[in-house]
């Protein structure tokens, strides 16, 4: 949801700014826009729509090499997506150049107070407003870090903050408050941004700023305060990933890479979080044990796609710790007053770590004295640091605005947390701890076999590439994966698709089947006898009525065969660890879509990858 990039240093700025928001352009794609100082004097370019128009008018009107600069790059909120309302925004004065990620909730009052005092504004946005009230600071000679303390001592809402002022070409100025930023230490240099990819490039030296604190950069100084000036404690850190795992590396779309890396992600999520005796060790969960004992509800609470791999976590943790467990939707969840006592165990699951709503329901559940552990695949991000623990999720960076390995290793460290409370709570014997986990650890080659035979999901997608609608039925843990294989094709081939329980076909979107709709049906395995045989029976329902059948069930169910137009066959795992190979086809079957009916797979219009706004 906007990503921002500021660079002091030897390298020419504009070309560290434009390759950092290429990195950051799967979190917003409206428009992008660079500032420098050049002899004193504010240089700006900005554009509507991606990058490459960015770069494009940059080729027609280069700027100056300079060794300071600021970048940005847009998913609107306030204002069109226009180039006057592209970031940066300049203050009337011309002595500052803002750019901002969030959303400045007392914008309207604040701009009618400045132009009550003679400012007119060029363009719609509420960011706008704070390049204003900065100038008008830096007028009254304060200087950019101490205007910056004022202005932010002024904001409401949520906003990450970047200026630099004209008179000082040394030095650059962020701030943050409920949006990410992170800064990027050199040798000799030094870089804020919204995500570490901006800069990994340079550098793997990171400190994650904290709430409400400033930032002043040189390139060879970083000085981290409160909004009162008081210095403030930073946290260090080393990102565990190099530029490789942020480029494509020959794949047409960061997707269909992050695809073909999922059993690397499931079997880095489950590395050295279990004995050789097969018991689980989870180290990074500071919670007592006597207080996991004592939690007599859990509340899962994600979005989108992290709220699907927490509706498939539900089976399982209730299976194996016969805790209750809710698993709610994170922008639903503080407005309806939930039920939440001390001994609540809420767990957030979230790719980036920084979603608004997650974050917003974190702090809903501690105000209620809730423990709430995160599932986090971002290190050091909003989410885990205000988490009482957090289990991350080793997927590496993902990039593809559709969620891919952030799902698959979502719902591996669930299953870790939960069969750790069963041993903790003494719900499971060890042995069956250690079964399911030796189950679980044997899931990445499996997840490659489904990946080593996508051919016939390809073709499917070339035959399907003229429909107007595709259902998705499952039951019991493939109910989950049939609402995110429709996620998948909304999101990305812009294709009517719904997932429903195929249970609940009859009371309803039955009426929806008609000759010739393809309907995937996810087959439980065969062992779990009465499920698998009701689910065939709904397939038979549905093809009696015209639909083409695509029917996904293990290897061996003959069963299936008769009532399948297309068969796609799955290993044998058992029904709670189906999700992990059962969505594999699903996420290939929309991204080959998307990739026929010719739409940018990774930036999906009106998305961003990171959603930092309520
Ligand atoms: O970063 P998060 O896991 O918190 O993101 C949650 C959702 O915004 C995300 O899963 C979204 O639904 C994806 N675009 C789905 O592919």
């Amino acid at each position: 949801m906007c990503g921002i990039i500021g660079y002091v240093g030897p390298r020419v700025a504009r070309e560290v700014v434009v390759a950092g928001l290429r990195r950051m352009e799967y979190r917003g794609y409206d428009s992008a826009g660079l500032a420098v100082i050049d002899a004193g004097e504010l240089q700006i370019r900005k554009k509507a729509g991606k990058i490459a128009n960015l770069a494009a008018e940059l080729d027609h009107d280069p700027l100056a090499d300079t060794r300071i600069g600021i970048g940005h790059t847009r998913w609107a909120t306030h204002g069109r997506p226009t180039d006057v309302n592209a970031h940066p925004h300049v203050s009337q004065n011309h002595r500052i150049a803002l750019i901002h990620n969030g959303i400045i909730e007392n914008f309207a009052a604040l701009r009618l107070e400045l132009e009550a005092q003679g400012i007119t504004f060029e363009s719609e946005t509420d960011t706008e407003t704070a390049a204003q009230l900065l100038g008008v600071e830096v007028a009254k000679g304060a200087d950019l870090a101490e205007a910056m303390r004022t202005v932010c001592g002024r904001l409401e809402g949520a906003f990450t903050l970047v200026a630099i002022d004209s008179t000082e070409p040394e030095r650059l100025v962020a701030a943050r408050r409920n949006s990410p930023l992170v800064v990027g230490v050199g040798e000799g240099e030094n870089f804020v941004a919204s995500d570490v990819a901006a800069f990994i490039e340079f550098t793997r030296s990171a400190i994650e700023l904290g709430q409400d604190q400033v930032v002043e950069v040189t390139r060879d100084s970083v000085t981290v305060t409160d909004f009162d000036g008081n210095p403030a404690p930073t946290h260090p850190f080393e990102v565990t990933w190099d530029l490789s795992a942020a480029e494509k590396a020959g794949y047409d779309w960061f997707m269909r890479k992050e695809i073909y890396e999922q059993p690397k992600a499931v079997a880095d999520t489950l590395l050295g979080r279990f004995n050789p005796d097969g018991s689980l060790k989870l180290d990074e969960l500071h919670i007592p044990e006597a207080e996991l004992r004592s939690v007599d509800k859990i509340i899962i609470v994600a979005c989108g796609t992290a709220y699907y791999a927490g509706l498939v976590a539900k089976y399982a943790i209730e299976h194996w710790t016969r805790i209750a467990c809710e698993v709610e939707i994170a922008s639903e969840f503080r407005y309806r007053d939930p039920i939440i006592t001390g001994t609540t165990l809420v767990v957030t699951l979230s790719q980036s770590g920084e979603t608004a709503d997650t974050l917003m329901a974190i702090r809903h559940a501690r105000e209620q004295h809730a423990k709430v552990i995160a599932i986090c695949n971002t290190n050091g991000a909003t989410i885990p640091r205000e988490s009482d623990a957090v289990i991350y999720t080793h997927a590496g960076p993902e990039i593809g605005v559709a969620s891919t390995k952030g799902f698959l290793t979502q719902v591996a460290a669930c299953y870790l947390l939960g069969l750790y409370l069963a041993q903790v709570r003494g719900a499971m014997f060890d042995d069956e701890i250690a079964r399911v986990m030796r189950e679980l650890a044997d899931t990445p080659p499996l997840i490659q076999q489904v990946l080593d035979g996508l051919d016939p999901i390809k073709a499917l997608a070339r035959r399907f590439v003229d429909k107007q609608s595709v259902l998705f039925l499952g039951r019991h843990v493939g109910y989950p994966v049939a609402l995110e294989g429709a996620l998948k094709l909304k999101e990305i081939a812009y294709l009517h698709a719904e997932g429903f329980p195929a249970g609940e076909l009859k009371h309803g979107p039955i009426a929806l089947v008609e000759e010739g709709i393809p309907i995937f049906v996810i087959v439980p395995p065969q062992g779990r006898d009465q499920l698998h045989d009701k689910v065939v029976s709904n397939i038979q329902e549905v093809r009696a009525r015209g639909a083409f059948t695509v029917v996904l069930a293990e290897e061996g169910d003959d069963e299936v065969v008769p009532y399948a137009d297309v068969l796609f066959t799955l290993p044998r795992v058992s029904t709670l660890l189906q999700p992990l190979v059962a969505t594999v086809p699903l996420q290939m079957f929309a991204c080959e879509l998307a990739t026929l009916k010719g739409y940018d797979v990774d930036q999906p219009r009106n998305l961003a990858k990171s959603v930092t706004v309520e």
